[in-house]
């Protein structure tokens, strides 16, 4: 099957697409800059998740690799992609998953807390597609998805740096696909609404309550949820499907 590349894959949405791609029978490498320990998590579940195909098939020998890394820097962006072509070979799926937040109004928002969240939500995913870019092309097969937010299309108060680097995560994923779609490369992405997540256990109780009122589906989404969408995403069902943008949001967007 095909190898893949999961970046922020230790907890949460990354977490659920490796193991949704286990599941679907791929190599998985999954990046982490926080704590080995959930990486390792990852790795074991997406190991069970390997072992259980529908009819009780055990799929042959699938491999799964972790790899720290800090996105932030453009250099470990490219050793990442280096250790996984050396440990796994060339990857024919990328999902840009990392990502960060630093939120705060503008007017008192710093430079620093600007450019730390496009570094990481941006910058990274760019290197990243580049960096696999040269063997999708050339093997004329790949699937690349990025994990954006529907507050890049919608904009959000007290989060410039993160709706910014959201929409600019679009308009990269809409020139990806228009540059590589002559190979067979496809580009998407997907827009996840209200996750309950480490990222978003933060927030109280009643901005909570406040974000399920303007949920037409009534309730906050699971990891899984974005999982599912990015594993169509990455098999054959999904060929003809290049340039867009799915929300999986609850219809928090209609
Ligand atoms: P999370 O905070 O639970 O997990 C983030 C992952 O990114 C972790 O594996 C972490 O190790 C990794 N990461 C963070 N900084 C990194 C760095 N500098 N280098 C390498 N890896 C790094 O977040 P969650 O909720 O699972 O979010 C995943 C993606 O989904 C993010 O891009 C986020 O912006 C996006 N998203 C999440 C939503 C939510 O409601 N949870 C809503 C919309 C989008």
């Amino acid at each position: 099957m095909t190898i893949a590349l999961v970046t922020g894959g230790s907890r949460g949405i990354g977490r659920a697409i490796g193991i949704a791609l286990a599941q679907a029978g791929h190599d998985v490498a999954i990046n982490f800059a926080g704590r080995e320990d959930d990486a390792l998590e990852t790795i074991r579940l997406m190991e069970q998740a390997a072992a259980m195909v529908p009819g009780g098939k055990t799929v042959p020998a699938a491999r799964f690799l972790s790899v720290r890394a800090d996105l932030a820097d453009p250099r470990q962006c490219e050793n990442l992609y280096a250790t996984v072509e050396r440990e796994l070979g060339a990857a024919g799926i990328l999902v840009n998953n990392a990502g960060i937040t630093r939120d705060g109004l503008i007017m008192r928002m710093s430079v620093e807390d600007f450019d730390a969240v496009l570094d990481v939500n941006l910058r990274a995913a760019f290197l990243l597609i580049k960096a696999v870019s040269r063997s999708m092309l050339k093997a004329r097969y790949g699937h690349i998805v990025n994990i954006a937010s529907v507050v890049g299309l919608t904009g959000n108060a007290g989060q410039a740096n993160y709706s910014a680097s959201k929409a600019g995560l679009i308009g990269l994923t809409k020139t990806a696909a228009r540059e590589f779609a002559s190979r067979g490369v496809t580009v998407n992405a997907v827009a996840p609404g209200f996750i309950d997540t480490a990222m978003t256990n933060v927030l109280s109780e009643e901005t909570r309550a406040d974000f399920l009122e303007g949920i037409p589906l009534k309730r906050v989404g699971a990891p899984e949820d974005i999982a599912q969408t990015v594993a169509f995403l990455c098999s054959g069902a999904a060929d003809y499907i290049t340039g867009q943008v799915i929300a999986v949001d609850g219809g928090m967007t209609i």
